[in-house]
């Protein structure tokens, strides 16, 4: 890069905004190569899971074609997939194009090049594998967005009682022997499966038939759909043939999800009504508002809450106690209530629940299909897109660009404080989409995108209401970070 181009560039970081010269891009072929048919994906496959891991195995080919858009070949592949093909864009500015759905077809691909057998979703194709130009879109987003509106006021009170639960039960795991450790995760499956059912239809899972089960029940049925994204450190060849090259045989998940369904069925009974009213079967209501809750709800609380402790805790402990003075002070003010005017009022709060969300986004990979020819512009250069080509994003690339973020790979609790940090929220992208914006029923942005920033919120508030700090340790599982507590310290000034 030119020393002027890089002056250009580092004012535009302290600026807070990927703006550049107005200067035309040059348009270049995208480099990269698929390789040999089945051979070169196979190949790709191991390399991505095996041999250099997810980051090293973009790093690795950033640095090889020097360029953040190149082809590859993205997993499971063969036989999973049916065409492995992609083009992968690694940079905040090219990986817009994966929300520009004028641009982008986004049918059938949540999880990527495949897509799960409908045996696991009662034989429909549920909401997030529609794209917007499919009828059903719009009126299943519609029902998901009137029950989280008709929710409001249920969800501060039903998180605050279940998770006061959960932090007790860690409190006496801790003290039940000396060095006893307290497992995050586990306790977080069993809790926000009942806030979830709680909060939305008001029916706690385990009050219901499905008992204590209905948290095994739903990682069953997730590890059904997601298998071929996960490894379990099993031998390789195990893994390839039982989790990366066939998809499991849907029936052995069948009883858990009829179980599941039942729940659903009955709990959510006053909400298909209103799916009935908006032109939806009671039938495919009741799979979509299952497979919203359990895969996008709780399948995105079984990633972000250990992700937000996981930050906390390799933070200075400065930040816990000026989370907690925050916190505290402001729900003081409020007169020692938590209420959603007060965390709209905790700057520091809110920032850190982002800066989680922007270090690891709980979901990602996003996908999209050239809806005809295009051009994505990268920070150096424009390609040319045919129509059909696969483009894929690996989101923790675009969200730690660090010509968008100053130190984009360092976790900074107040990044997005203050008017310049706010100017940063654009370039959040959890929500399959920017954080200034909002998700509707003609986009694909996360119906639940207000519902989980504010949860993400209320776990910190509760927390430091009740903590002055804590240690954990932190490790990986499956699709995220596994946190095991091993100290709190309760709250020495209260409110
Ligand atoms: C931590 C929690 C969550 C995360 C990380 C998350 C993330 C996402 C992402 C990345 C997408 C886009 C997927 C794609 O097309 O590439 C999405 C879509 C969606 N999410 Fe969420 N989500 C979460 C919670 C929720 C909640 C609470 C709901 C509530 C009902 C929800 C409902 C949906 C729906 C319906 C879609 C499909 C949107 C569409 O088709 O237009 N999600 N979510």
């Amino acid at each position: 890069m030119s020393s002027s181009s890089s002056k250009i560039m580092i004012q535009a970081v302290a600026a807070g905004a990927a703006q550049e010269s107005s200067l035309p891009l040059p348009v270049k072929e995208i480099p990269g190569s698929y390789g040999i048919p089945f051979l070169s994906s196979i190949r790709d496959r191991l390399d991505f899971y095996y041999f250099q891991g997810q980051d090293n195995f973009f790093k690795s080919r950033i640095e090889q074609y020097g360029s953040t858009v190149f082809r590859v070949n993205m997993p499971p592949g063969p036989f999973m997939a049916h065409d492995p093909r992609v083009i992968a864009v690694l940079d905040a500015k090219s990986f817009d194009v994966l929300f520009d759905v004028s641009r982008v077809e986004k049918r059938n691909f949540l999880c990527g090049t495949y897509m799960p057998s409908t045996s696991l979703t009662g034989g429909y194709r549920v909401c997030a594998y529609l794209d917007p130009s499919e009828p059903n879109h719009a009126k299943v987003k519609q029902l998901l967005f009137t029950l989280l509106a008709s929710r409001k006021s249920y969800v501060i009170p039903s998180f605050r009682s279940l998770y006061s639960s959960l932090f007790e039960t860690m409190e006496s795991q801790l003290t039940a022997s000396p060095g006893a450790k307290s497992d995050f995760n586990k306790l977080n499956d069993v809790t926000a499966f009942d806030f979830l059912g709680d909060a939305f239809f008001s029916v706690t899972p385990s009050s219901t038939n499905l008992g204590t089960n209905g948290p095994s029940k739903a990682n069953k049925w997730l590890f059904f759909q997601l298998c071929p994204l996960i490894t379990l450190g099993l031998p390789k060849i195990l893994e390839e043939l039982f989790l990366h090259t066939f998809p499991l045989p849907p029936f052995l998940a069948k009883s858990d999800y009829k179980a599941l369904y039942a729940y659903f069925s009955s709990a959510a009974a006053p909400v298909l009504d209103t799916a009935e009213k908006l032109g939806l079967s009671r039938e495919e209501s009741c799979h979509n508002l299952l497979f919203a809750t359990i895969f996008n709800s709780y399948g995105g609380f079984k990633v972000l809450f250990p992700v937000i402790l996981k930050w906390l805790a390799l933070a200075d402990p400065n930040l816990h106690s000026q989370l907690a003075k925050e916190i505290r002070s402001v729900v003081q003010a409020e007169g020692g209530k938590v209420t959603l005017a007060a965390i709209e009022k905790m700057e520091l709060t809110k920032s850190v629940v982002y800066e989680a969300l922007r270090m690891d986004p709980p979901v990602k990979f996003q996908y999209g299909k050239a809806k005809h020819d295009l051009l994505i512009e990268s920070h150096e250069a424009a390609y040319k897109v045919s129509k059909g080509e696969m483009i894929f994003g690996y989101q923790p690339f675009a969200t730690k660009d660090t010509r968008v973020f100053e130190n984009g790979n360092e976790f900074v609790g107040d990044r997005f404080v203050g008017e310049q940090g706010k100017k940063l929220l654009k370039h959040v992208l959890w929500s399959n989409g920017h954080e200034t914006e909002s998700p509707t029923v003609e986009n694909k942005q996360c119906a639940g995108k207000d519902f989980v920033v504010l949860v993400g919120r209320l776990l910190l508030v509760e927390f430091f209401l009740r903590y002055d700090t804590f240690t954990a340790e932190v490790g990986t599982v499956l699709l995220g970070a596994q946190v095991t507590v091993t100290s709190l310290t309760k709250a020495t000034s209260f409110i």
